[in-house]
C-alpha cells in the first residue's frame, strides 16, 4: 500500500476529509518520498532523512484526523501521541524515548494479530482434534504391568480401530454441525484471579526496556486451573491457545523492527504545548528540557527496547500544533531545524461545513441517518437544513469559540436532541429536517450569546 502515488493518497484522504489541500499535498510527498528512498542504491539510501512535517492550524481544522486516515491508508506502522504528555528526563512523569518502544509494541501486537488470523485455520484444525480429545471417554486400558510395557501398549491402543475411528467421525459431524453446543468439558485454563501488581512506569526502568509485568509475568508460576467450560467457548480457547503456538515471535519481533525503523510515522500532536513562552520560569524550563530531548530522537539514534535496539533514523515524524500566540519559530532553534516542512491549514467556513456535513465517507448526517434507521425511523435532511447548520457553525464560531468542525458535533447533538430521545416511540418514522426545523431548535440558542457560549 505505500506504493501509492501522491495524487492517490490525496484522492484518498480526499473521501473523509473536506479542503486541506496543501496538507494533503505535504503528507502525501513525505510518503512517496519513503517509497522512492527504498528504491535508491543501497550507499545512498542511508543518507536521505525523512522530512518532518508541522501541521500548523487551529482546533478542529482537520490535522489529527489527516494523520488518522493516513495511517489507515498506508500500511505504516502509525504511533500518535500528544508532546504535552512527556517530561525531561529526570522528572516525573514519560520520557521521550517511550514514544518509539510504544510504537514498537503497537507494531509487534499488530503483526502478530496478522499473523494469528493467518494460521487460524491451521490452529482451528488442531483445536478440534483436540476438543475431540476431550469429548471420546477414556479408552479402557488394559492391566498395565510396568511402565515400559505401557507405552508399547499405548502405540497399540491409541492406533484408530475402525470403530473408535467412526465415533470419532460422527463426533466431528456433530460438533461441526453445532449439536454439542451446549455439552461441557473440563479444561485447563490461565487463571485470571493472579494477582495483577500494579508498577507505575518508572523513567529509569522504561529507558532500560525493562517491563516490570512481563518480567513478573516470567517469573510466577502460570497458574492454570480446571473450569467446566461449554464447547463452543472451550473450541475457541483451544484455537487461541494452538494460533499462539503456530506463530513464530522471533520472527514476528524481526519483522515489526524493520517496519518500524524503515516505514514508521509518529504524530506529535500538540508540539506547541512545549513551547514556553519566553523561556520563563516554573513548569517552562521543563518544556524546553522535552524539546531537547526530543532533538535526537528526530534526528535518528537509536533507542533500546526491550526486543533490543531500534534506530529511529528513518522515522517520519508529523507534528501539529494549532500556535494560537506561538509561531514554529518559537522552538528551540535546532528543532525548528528537524522539521523542515511547515503546512498551514485554513479555517472552515460555510461552505466547507456544508461539504463536511453531507460528502465524507462518515459524514456527520450520514451518521445520524444510520443511527436512527436501527429504531426503524428514517431521517432527511433537506438542503436548506444544511445550509441552515453551516450558517449557524460558522457565525458561532466567530462570535464565540472557533473549535472548527467540532462545532458541527455539538449542533447536530443540539438539534436532534429530541429525536434521539423520542425515536423508539415515535409514531410517525419518517423525519424531515429543513431549514424552519433547524431555526426552530437552534435560532433562540444562537441569538442568545451566554446561551450558545454554553450549548453550542
Ligand atoms: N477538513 C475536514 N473535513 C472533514 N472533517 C473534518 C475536517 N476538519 C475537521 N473535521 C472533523 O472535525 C473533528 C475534529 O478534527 P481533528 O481531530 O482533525 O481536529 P484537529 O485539527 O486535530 O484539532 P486539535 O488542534 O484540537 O487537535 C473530527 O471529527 C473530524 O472528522
Ligand atoms: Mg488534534
Amino acid at each position: 500500500m505505500d506504493s501509492l502515488k501522491p495524487s492517490e493518497i490525496v484522492k484518498e484522504l480526499d473521501r473523509y476529509i473536506i479542503g486541506q489541500h496543501r496538507a494533503k499535498r505535504s503528507v502525501s510527498i513525505a510518503l512517496r518520498n519513503r517509497w522512492r528512498r527504498r528504491q535508491v542504491p543501497e550507499g545512498l539510501r542511508e543518507e536521505i532523512a525523512p522530512k518532518n512535517i508541522i501541521l500548523i492550524g487551529p482546533t478542529g481544522v482537520g490535522k489529527t484526523e489527516i494523520a488518522r486516515r493516513l495511517s489507515k491508508l498506508t500500511d505504516s506502522p502509525f504511533y500518535k501521541v500528544e508532546a504535552s504528555k512527556f517530561t525531561e528526563v529526570g522528572y516525573v512523569g514519560r520520557d521521550v524515548e517511550s514514544m518509539v518502544r510504544d510504537l514498537l509494541e503497537l507494531t509487534i501486537n499488530l503483526l502478530k494479530s496478522r499473523e494469528q488470523e493467518t494460521v487460524k485455520p491451521k490452529a482451528r484444525s488442531i483445536a478440534e482434534e483436540r476438543m475431540l480429545d476431550l469429548l471420546l471417554p477414556p479408552k479402557p486400558r488394559p492391566s498395565q504391568p510396568d511402565a515400559g510395557k505401557e507405552l508399547q501398549l499405548e502405540v497399540v491402543t491409541s492406533a484408530p480401530t475402525e470403530e473408535s475411528f467412526s465415533t470419532r467421525e460422527k463426533l466431528r459431524g456433530m460438533l461441526r454441525a453445532g449439536k454439542l453446543d451446549t455439552r461441557y468439558v473440563d479444561l485447563d485454563v490461565a487463571d485470571k484471579s493472579m494477582p495483577t501488581v500494579e508498577i507505575f512506569s518508572n523513567v529509569g526502568m522504561e529507558e532500560m526496556g525493562i517491563n516490570f509485568k512481563d518480567m513478573l509475568g516470567g517469573l510466577l508460576p502460570k497458574n492454570t486451573r480446571r473450569r467446566k467450560i461449554r464447547v463452543p467457548e472451550a473450541l475457541e480457547i483451544l484455537a487461541q491457545e494452538e494460533a499462539q503456538n503456530l506463530i513464530d515471535m522471533d520472527k514476528i519481533i524481526q519483522q515489526a523492527k524493520e517496519k518500524v525503523e524503515q516505514s514508521g510515522i509518529i504524530f506529535l500532536d500538540e508540539i506547541d504545548k512545549i513551547v514556553g513562552k519566553n523561556g520563563g520560569g516554573g513548569p517552562d524550563v521543563s518544556r524546553e528540557g522535552v524539546q531537547r530531548d526530543l532533538l535526537p530522537i528526530v534526528e535518528g539514534s537509536t533507542v533500546t527496547t526491550k526486543y533490543g535496539p531500534v534506530k529511529t533514523d528513518h522515522i517520519l515524524f508529523i507534528a501539529s500544533g494549532a500556535f494560537h500566540a506561538i509561531t514554529p519559530s518559537d522552538l528551540i532553534p535546532e528543532l525548528q531545524g528537524r522539521f523542515p516542512i511547515r503546512v498551514e491549514l485554513d479555517s472552515l467556513n460555510k461552505d466547507d461545513f456544508i461539504r463536511i456535513l453531507t460528502e465524507p465517507q462518515n459524514a456527520l448526517t450520514l451518521q445520524y441517518t444510520e443511527l436512527l434507521k436501527t429504531e426503524g425511523v428514517e431521517v432527511v435532511f433537506e438542503s436548506d437544513a444544511i445550509d441552515r447548520i453551516a450558517a449557524i457553525a460558522e457565525e458561532v464560531n466567530t462570535h464565540t469559540e472557533n473549535i472548527g468542525a467540532r462545532r458541527l458535533h455539538t449542533l447536530m447533538e443540539c438539534l436532534l436532541d429530541d429525536v434521539l430521545f423520542d425515536a423508539p416511540d415515535m409514531p410517525e418514522k419518517r423525519i424531515v429536517i429543513n431549514g424552519d426545523y433547524v431555526d426552530a431548535k437552534l435560532k433562540a440558542i444562537k441569538n442568545d450569546e451566554d446561551l450558545s457560549r454554553y450549548i453550542l
